[in-house]
């Protein structure tokens, strides 16, 4: 299972924490926007009146999340995690489910995994807000278990729903669960990760760009250099191909 969790494993390699942390913070932090970090062209510069009408159906989609009982998980839950951000976005993160800081919360990636995730976004040259997250399940599947078909069934509509709306360029798969959920495929991540697949979002609609990477939470755990550097590359393939500055 990728996900962290708050009932962290009994013996907790408290060394191995602060080791990636401070790792993240150099491996990341490096690639800091300099001048103001006002992001390049994060909008998608649509008019203000559209924007708001995103935003708008976004509140209702998240609404109707939070009243859900469509499987068990909504009544397991403490809240639901609908996703969050701009909803005009260039760049949707897409990922699992939420753990147990995001159901204590009821915002996606506010845990461990959220921080990293935070610190790619800040190294692409953006701020969370420039971007979308959300993720398959929007509520907390328990001990953070896989997915269960019939549960990714029930929800998948909200995410679609969602995409359909704020119609980004790009939509980032955070690793295997939302990459082969949004592309309907079997293959691993391994074999997904590091190139461009087409998202279907709807009968005469263009495709959607879709970059399958590493979840963050695999990254914490396989705390490579190697995977680092993955991650960074899917990353800058992303920036190159909204035509954004990749910081240095
Ligand atoms: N992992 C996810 O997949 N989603 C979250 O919101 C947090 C952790």
């Amino acid at each position: 299972m990728l996900l962290e969790s708050v009932s962290m494993p009994k013996e907790v390699d408290i060394e191995k924490v602060v080791r990636q942390h401070l790792e993240m913070e150099q491996v990341f932090a490096g690639f800091a926007p300099k001048g103001d970090g006002t992001a390049h062209g994060p909008q998608k510069q649509e008019d203000p009146m559209a924007v708001a009408q995103k935003s708008t159906e976004l509140e209702k989609i998240a609404a109707e999340v939070r009243q859900c009982r469509k499987c068990d998980l909504g009544t397991l839950r403490t809240n639901a995690v609908p996703g969050e951000g701009n909803p005009d976005a260039r760049i949707m993160f897409v990922g699992e489910a939420p753990g147990a800081d995001e159901d204590a919360q009821g915002r996606p990636f506010v845990g461990r995994a959220g921080q990293l995730l935070d610190k790619i976004i800040e190294a692409c040259g953006l701020k969370r807000k420039d971007v979308f997250i959300g993720n398959v399940l929007k509520c907390r599947p328990p001990d953070n278990r896989d997915p269960r078909a019939e549960e990714i069934i029930s929800c998948l509509p909200y995410l679609q729903r969602q995409i359909e709306i704020i119609e980004p360029e790009i939509i980032v798969a955070l690793g295997a669960h939302a990459a082969k959920t949004l592309l309907n495929t079997a293959k691993s991540i391994g074999q997904l990760r590091g190139q461009f697949h087409e998202y279907y979002s709807g009968i005469g609609r263009p495709p959607v760009k879709l970059m399958a990477t590493y979840h963050t939470a695999y990254l914490l755990r396989n705390y490579s250099q190697e995977n680092r550097r993955r991650v960074w590359e899917d990353m800058k393939k992303v920036l190159v191909e909204l035509d954004l500055p990749i910081p240095q």
